[in-house]
């Protein structure tokens, strides 16, 4: 299921263009991001006059064939997405001061910083000349984010596009990624609970769901991740990183053909084998970090022995076995979990990386059955509650048995 080969820190690189061809991406491989800067910077060195910020980005989108429109969201009203000059950035993070970084990706480093003149607190993203993205998903994440407007979608604040820099504003999520709280963690510090875990989950669905179903045009997100789940305060979870965004089929389309991106672990595996991308792509990414969140184990851990290195290939013969869940379970939760809920939490987790994308579940399927799941709070001195009322995500964990029994059957015949 594997999309790409794994090496290091960054996980994903650009794509040239709107391929009709598959071809799967090597991770390694940074020729294309490098030229793609170049020909940006050419292009700027060749205007004599000063180009505004603003125009910078549409000559950068221009560049790339892409059509951009920043000034207006998705209901035609003036978005709150501004520019920012470099010296402000810089004044913000007091010269990008090694005390302000708080990480790097494969975008370039991100820093803690403070704007004066909106007076906030902000996280600021400047793109690496020699990393593995480039100027497209600095277009692309400007265009994505600047139509959007949802609680469980980081907010983008502005960008600086001067000369050859390109920086990203965005609110500063105090908390960091759901990596940092579910993966490595220092000794002292306290896993994350149950409930925790399960309004995550839907907070992220969520999200998805106002990327899928509710934006228009909509968008299939690619890079769904526990890295790009950022936390705030109470662990609101906000997704972020929208370069690898695609705009979804339209009309009779089932499908946008595309070079396969994204990264390795996350990856459907039909979208893998035949560039062929769907909202059904994503659920399959979001089934893998809902099945991170319940077992504390990583998408791929090459420190793990060989048959559990990848989690979806570790989890999918358990699934087979209900005994088996109270295996699967994060062990630092230490019994603290509702038995009921793991079943119905595990039970959409499975569906959702169903080999067969015709399978996995509609996002808004997905959003109920978590909303009803976060609902249902777990407390330790309780006894379970017994209801008589079926839920949403018995519901679906009904479904997924009568599918599965069907998808075995098809796979006997
Ligand atoms: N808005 C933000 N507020 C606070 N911290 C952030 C923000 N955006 C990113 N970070 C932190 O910066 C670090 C790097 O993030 P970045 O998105 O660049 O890389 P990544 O998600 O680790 O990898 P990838 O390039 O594959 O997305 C992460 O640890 C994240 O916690
Ligand atoms: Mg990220």
């Amino acid at each position: 299921m594997s999309c790409f080969r794994f090496n290091g820190k960054s996980r994903k690189r650009s794509e040239e263009n709107n391929d009709k061809n598959v071809d799967v991406i090597k991770r390694d491989d940074r020729t294309r991001p490098t030229s793609e800067l170049l020909k940006v910077k050419s292009n700027v060195n060749s205007k004599k006059e000063d180009v505004s910020k603003d125009d910078q980005l549409s000559l950068d989108a221009k560049n790339l064939n892409l059509k951009v429109d920043v000034s207006k969201d998705g209901n035609g009203n003036d978005s709150n997405v501004q520019t920012f000059t470099f010296a402000e950035l810089a004044d913000a993070t007091g010269n990008f001061r090694s005390d302000c970084f708080v990480g790097e990706g494969g975008f370039g480093k991100v820093y803690k910083g403070h704007i004066a003149k909106i007076n906030q607190v902000v996280a600021i993203k400047q793109l690496d000349p020699n990393g593995v993205q480039g100027i497209r998903e600095f277009v692309i994440e400007v265009m994505t984010l600047s139509k959007a407007d949802h609680p469980n979608l980081v907010k983008l604040l502005g960008f600086c596009a001067e000369g050859a820099q390109r920086l990203l504003v965005y609110e500063y999520m105090p908390l960091g990624s759901l990596e940092n709280h579910l993966y490595d963690l220092p000794p002292l510090r306290t896993p994350l609970d149950w409930n925790t875990r399960m309004s995550i989950a839907a907070g992220a669905a969520r999200g998805l769901e106002y990327l899928h179903d509710k934006m228009d045009p909509s968008i299939i997100y690619r890079d769904l991740k526990c890295s790009n789940i950022l936390l705030g305060e109470g662990y609101q979870p906000k997704l972020s990183d929208f370069g690898l965004a695609k705009v979804g089929p339209k009309g009779e389309q089932t499908h946008v053909s595309t070079r396969v991106m994204g990264t390795y672990g996350y990856c459907a595996p039909d979208y893998a084998m035949t560039g062929q991308l769907t909202f059904k792509s994503d659920m399959y990414s979001f089934g893998v970090f809902l099945l991170e969140l319940i077992t504390g184990r990583k998408a791929i851990d090459p420190e793990k022995e060989r048959e559990e290195q990848n989690l979806v290939a570790w989890a999918r013969p358990m699934f087979k076995d209900r005994r088996n869940f109270s295996k699967m379970i994060d062990p630092r939760l230490q019994g603290q979990y509702p038995v009921r809920g793991l079943y119905q939490a595990l039970a959409i987790a499975a569906m959702c990386v169903q080999e067969q994308p015709a399978l996995r579940p509609a996002t808004s399927d997905v959003v109920i059955a978590l909303n009803y799941l976060a609902s249902q709070k777990y407390d330790s001195r309780k006894p379970p509650v017994r209801s008589s009322r079926r839920s949403p995500s018995q519901d679906v964990a009904r479904r997924i048995d009568s599918e599965q029994t069907e998808s075995d059957r098809l796979e006997r015949d």
